[in-house]
């Protein structure tokens, strides 16, 4: 069995950037990913005055000395986001407990995406927007200051509105209750606990609820270890269940908080051969294991509702499953889909067709009939990560042909996927 790592996780590596940016005092953070998301929210929390440090990936501790809550600086010009929606909405709530006007930018991708999801309730707390291109895209113009109590009902499960509105609340210390049709990732809470802020999370009635009722004055710094990240260790997991790693493969130190890791239940149902160590969980800390894959035969399945945030990044790498499985797989209840790095419905189902599966775009999920015939053609990453990283897959996989356009955009989350791939599928020649 081969054995690797995956890089630190993207969503807790941003947050870790965010809050150990706005901590009284030093934080010591290890694991980070170096990929292009988590360098992009640094540029940026640098551009707002915090010293951090540069980070490669070396595996060195970074240390980041916090300037408090209410400590950054105006920058100089816009802050630019790249291609990372956590980034922008995430930093769009920091910026509106700050007491001055900043522009926030984007990649052709990321100002493709809708911000009136956090603008709206940051607006309903006092903050100031200013839509400089169109329509609930960036660039955006805000003016932040203090912030007055907020109590929402979000209408879509999505963790980067619920943290931006939490982190609003605690750079203002305005108090924040919101609601989620669906839990959606909890790293934020998990984060304000571990920085000495408590928040409160139950399920009442149809929805769950997140309170923030105690803002703080300051934030206790960070002594944090990044765990790997699980929607990277899922395309290698897939790798080696469709058979590309000879004798199986493990992956080490893997986060696998249940907010995240819904992929696997399905995983189960289409027969997959996985195993999994003992959970470790440390008093509200992020969980870890290790994640075991062999090669299985997989059977379709039908995902949706309730199942959908727990995995909601989890689609492109389900679809190229799902293309080798027996059997029609119906994914439904999943329309956040189009509003990604790219419409991964749309690209999807585009890509599949594209090397020769049969799938169909339904508004809100598609169908993917799978197969065991070569695939060969050529796709487009769409300039998404995921899409890029699931086709990489696909076309790692004994008897493929598949080139991918735009293939390095997998930096954005996991450096050096490609030569992992490389390394693991020769392995088996
Ligand atoms: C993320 C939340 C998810 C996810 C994204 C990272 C986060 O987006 O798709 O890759 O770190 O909060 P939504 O919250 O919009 O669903």
């Amino acid at each position: 069995m081969k054995r690797v790592r995956v890089p630190g996780d993207k969503s807790v590596t941003q947050r870790a950037l965010i809050f150990a940016s706005l901590a009284s005092g030093e934080s010591r953070l290890r694991g980070l990913l170096p990929g292009e998301d988590p360098q992009a929210t640094a540029a940026a929390l640098r551009a707002l005055g915090v010293d951090i440090p540069a980070f490669d990936g070396e595996g060195a501790e970074l240390r980041i000395q916090g300037v408090g809550l209410r400590g950054l600086q105006a920058p100089s010009g816009a802050l630019d986001l790249e291609n990372s929606g956590t980034g922008a909405r995430l930093m769009l709530g920091v910026l509106a407990g700050q007491p001055m006007t900043v522009t926030v930018t984007g990649d052709a991708s990321l100002r493709s995406r809708p911000m009136r999801r956090v603008t709206t309730p940051l607006s309903e707390m006092g903050a100031v927007f200013r839509e400089i291109g169109e329509p609930d895209r960036l660039p955006l113009e805000v003016t932040g200051g203090a912030l007055e109590a907020l109590d929402y009902d979000s209408p879509v499960a999505t963790a980067q509105v619920k943290s931006a509105l939490l982190l609003a609340g605690m750079v203002s210390g305005a108090l924040v209750l919101l609601s989620e049709p669906h839990r959606s990732r909890d790293h934020t809470e998990r984060m304000l606990g571990m920085c000495g802020v408590p928040v409160i999370s139950h399920q009442a009635g149809d929805v769950w609820r997140v309170e923030l009722r105690d803002p703080p004055e300051r934030i206790a710094p960070l002594d944090l270890e990044v765990p790997g990240d699980f929607s990277s260790a899922t395309f290698l997991l897939a790798l080696a269940i469709l058979g590309g790693v000879e004798g199986g493969l493990e992956i080490g130190h893997v986060g696998v908080n249940p907010t995240r890791s819904g992929l696997l239940d399905v995983l189960d149902r289409m027969g997959a051969s996985l195993g999994a160590d003992p959970f470790l969980e440390e008093d509200g800390k992020e969980p870890v294991s290790t994640l075991r894959a062999m090669p299985s035969k997989l059977v379709c399945t039908d995902v949706g509702g309730d199942e959908v945030p727990a995995m909601i990044d989890e689609f492109p790498v389900l679809a190229i499953l799902a293309a080798r499985a027996e059997g029609v797989t119906r994914i439904t209840g999943a329309a956040e889909l189009r509003l990604k790095e790219s419409d991964r419905i749309q690209v999807l189902v585009e890509n599949l067709r594209a090397v020769g599966v049969r799938a169909e775009e339904l508004s809100d999920g598609l169908e993917i009939e799978g197969g065991d015939h070569p695939l060969a053609g050529r796709v487009s990453s769409h300039h998404d990560h995921r899409i890029a990283m699931a086709f990489g897959v696909l076309g790692a996989l004994p008897g493929n042909e598949i080139e991918i356009d735009g293939a390095e955009v997998t930096d954005v989350s996991f450096p050096g996927f490609r030569g992992m791939l490389d390394d693991l599928t020769a392995a088996r020649a």
